[in-house]
C-alpha cells in the first residue's frame, strides 16, 4: 500500500473513491460541504432524511454522485462534532479505509485528516491516521493457502490543508514507519509457535541487522548463559528440545557515550505452563506469550528506520515453556545471574524468571532506563481488561513519560502500586524469594519479583498480557505496545532537542 499526501478540494481531486465525514445532527465537513455543493445538495438532502446516523465509525457509499470527481463517494460518521476527538477520528479513518477497500476502489483521497481535533497538529494527525489506516487493512493470511486476491486497493491519499503540508508529511514518515513496526510485531505474534521458535526470533534480528547499518544484533545460546550464571532463565529452558537464545539488538542512532534506553522483551514462544501444566482451553493464544519480545523487534526497526538520535537497545530472552522429563518442577531453586536464590513454586509463573536474568543482563548497557515488555499475568486482564496495558515501575517520572505517550498515541497504560508491602507475599522458606506470590493482587506480585532485578537502575514494567492480542472472533495480534514506545521514544529525542538548545 501507498500513502502519499496531497492538498486540494474535495470536489476537483480525481480519484476512485473520495472519503468525506460528516458529523450527527447533519453538520458536514468541509471536504462534504465541497461535495455537496458539487452534487447540489444530494448529501445535505440524504441526512436531513435520516439516511444516515454518522455515529463514530459508521459509512455509507454513494455511487455516481452528480458531479462528484470520483465514481465512489463514502461518508463516514464522525459521532456528534464536540465530541470528535482522538479515539473517533482513529474509528472514522479505520472505517474510511475499509469501505474503501470493500467499495473496491484502486485508490482513494481521504478527508478526514484536514479535520480539526481538540489539542492535535497536522503532524499527530497524520501519524494516527497511518497507524489507523494500516491498523485496519492487516491481513495475516501467510498460512492459507487462498490468499484474498480482491481488487486490491492499492494508494490512499491522505488531503490536507497546505499550510499544514510540512508537518503533516514529518507525521506520516513516522506514522508509516511504526506502522511497519507494528507489522513484524503482528506478524510474528499470529505466527503459530512450531514456525516462531526462539531460533526464528533470532533469525528475525539478524535480519533487521541487515537491513540497517545502525542495528547490532549478537545470540547468546545456553551453553553462553550458562557460563554467564543465568539459572533463572535456563530452568524455564530445560523442558524445551528447542533452543533458548537471548538476542540482544544494539541501535545507536544518538551520541556515542549517550546511554540507552533498553527494551526487554519476554519472549516464550508458547507457554504450556510446564509441569505446572495449563488448562487445554484456549491454550493456543499462548502462542503469544512472545508478544514483549514482538514488541521490542518491532520498535526497534522502527527507530531504526526514523534514523532516531538516540541509543536504544533491545534485550530478549526466547524459550519455549514445556512438561518433560528435564523440566524444572515445582519446589526446584535456581540462582539467578544477580545472585538470588528462587524457588519455583509454579512452573507456569516463566515469564518473570527469564526476565530477571534479562534485567540483570541489562545492566552491562549502563541504561539510562530500562523497559521491559511483558504478557506477564492473567491477572492484569482481570484488573484492567484490554484496554491499557499495566504500567508499573520504581520511577515516577518514567511512569509518567509513558502515560503520556501512551494518551499521545491511543497505545494506554495505566498505573498499579508498585508498594514495599507486598513483597511479604514472595517469601520463601527454603530460598530468597519464591516464584509466586498468591492469589492476590498477581499483577503487583509479579512486578515485585522483577522489581528485586532492577535495584540498580530506573525501570517500568509493562504488562501487556489483555493488550497484545485479541481474543474470539477477532483473534489477533495487535502489535501493541510498539505505538506506546515509538512515541515515548520520539517524545524523549524531542525533549532532547529542547535540551541541547538551552
Ligand atoms: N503467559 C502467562 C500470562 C497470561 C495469561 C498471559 C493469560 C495472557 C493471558 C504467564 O506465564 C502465566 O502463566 N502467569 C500465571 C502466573 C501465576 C502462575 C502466578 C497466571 O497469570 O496465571
Ligand atoms: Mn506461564
Ligand atoms: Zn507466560
Amino acid at each position: 500500500m501507498k500513502f502519499t499526501i496531497q492538498s486540494g478540494a474535495a470536489e476537483k481531486q480525481r480519484c476512485e473513491c473520495a472519503v468525506v465525514g460528516v458529523f450527527e445532527g447533519g453538520q458536514l465537513s468541509a471536504a462534504a460541504q465541497g461535495m455537496d455543493r458539487a452534487s447540489k445538495g444530494f448529501i445535505s438532502a440524504l441526512l436531513k432524511r435520516g439516511d444516515f446516523s454518522a455515529k463514530a465509525g459508521e459509512t455509507l457509499l454513494l455511487h455516481a454522485l452528480a458531479q462528484a470527481p470520483a465514481p465512489r463517494v463514502v461518508l463516514v460518521g464522525c459521532g456528534k462534532r464536540d465530541e470528535f476527538k482522538d479515539a473517533q477520528y482513529r474509528k472514522a479513518v479505520a472505517a474510511a479505509v475499509k469501505a474503501a477497500r470493500a467499495g473496491g476502489a484502486k485508490d482513494a483521497v481521504i478527508y478526514l485528516t484536514e479535520m480539526e481535533i481538540t489539542g492535535r497538529d497536522s503532524r499527530w494527525n497524520l501519524r494516527q491516521a497511518a497507524l489507523a489506516a494500516n491498523d485496519a487493512l492487516y491481513r495475516f493470511d501467510q498460512l492459507k493457502s487462498e490468499k484474498n486476491n480482491a481488487r486490491k486497493l492499492a494508494k490512499v491519499v491522505f488531503n490536507i490543508a497546505s499550510r499544514a503540508l510540512k508537518s503533516a508529511q514529518q507525521g506520516l514518515r513516522e506514522g508509516l514507519a511504526v506502522a511497519d513496526g507494528v507489522k513484524l510485531a503482528k506478524d510474528l505474534g499470529n505466527l503459530p509457535s512450531n514456525v516462531c521458535t526462539p531460533s526464528y526470533l533470532a533469525a528475525q534480528a539478524r535480519g533487521l541487522q541487515k537491513q540497517y547499518a545502525k542495528l547490532k544484533v549478537t545470540v547468546l545460546e545456553a551453553r553462553d548463559m550458562e557460563r554467564l550464571g543465568m539459572g533463572a532463565l535456563l530452568a524455564v529452558a530445560r523442558g524445551a528440545r528447542e533452543p533458548a537464545k537471548l538476542i540482544t539488538l544494539e541501535y545507536r542512532g544518538g551520541a556515542k557515550a549517550g546511554k540507552p534506553v533498553v527494551l526487554v522483551g519476554k519472549g516464550v514462544t508458547f507457554d504450556t505452563g510446564g509441569i505446572s501444566i495449563k488448562s487445554a482451553a484456549n491454550m493456543d493464544e499462548m502462542k503469544y506469550d512472545m508478544s514483549g519480545a514482538g514488541s521490542v523487534l518491532g520498535t526497534l526497526a522502527a527507530c531504526a528506520a526514523l534514523k532516531l538520535p538516540l541509543n536504544v537497545v533491545g534485550v530478549i530472552p526466547a524459550t519455549e515453556n514445556m512438561p518433560g522429563s528435564n523440566a524444572v518442577k515445582p519446589g526446584d531453586i535456581v540462582t539467578s545471574l544477580s545472585g538470588q536464590t528462587i524457588e519455583i513454586l509454579n512452573t507456569d509463573a516463566e515469564g518473570r524468571l527469564i526476565l530477571c536474568d534479562a534485567l540483570t543482563y541489562s545492566e552491562r548497557f549502563k541504561p539510562e532506563v530500562v523497559i521491559d515488555i511483558a504478557t506477564l499475568t492473567g491477572a492484569c486482564v482481570v484488573a484492567l481488561g484490554k484496554h491499557p496495558s499495566g504500567l508499573l515501575g520504581n520511577d515516577q517520572p518514567l511512569a509518567a513519560a509513558l502515560q503520556s505517550a501512551g494518551e499521545e498515541s491511543g497505545d494506554r497504560v495505566w498505573p498499579l502500586p508498585l508498594w514495599d508491602e507486598y513483597q511479604e507475599q514472595l517469601k520463601s522458606n527454603f530460598a530468597d524469594m519464591s516464584n509466586v506470590g498468591g492469589r492476590e493482587a498477581g499483577t503487583i506480585t509479579a512486578a515485585c519479583f522483577l522489581w528485586r532485578f532492577t535495584k540498580k537502575f530506573r525501570w517500568a514494567h509493562l504488562d501487556v498480557a489483555g493488550t497484545a492480542y485479541q481474543t474470539g472472533n477477532n483473534k489477533g495480534s495487535t502489535g501493541r505496545p510498539v505505538p506506546l514506545l515509538t512515541q515515548y521514544l520520539i517524545n524523549r529525542c524531542a525533549k532532547q532537542k529542547v535540551a541541547s538548545r538551552k
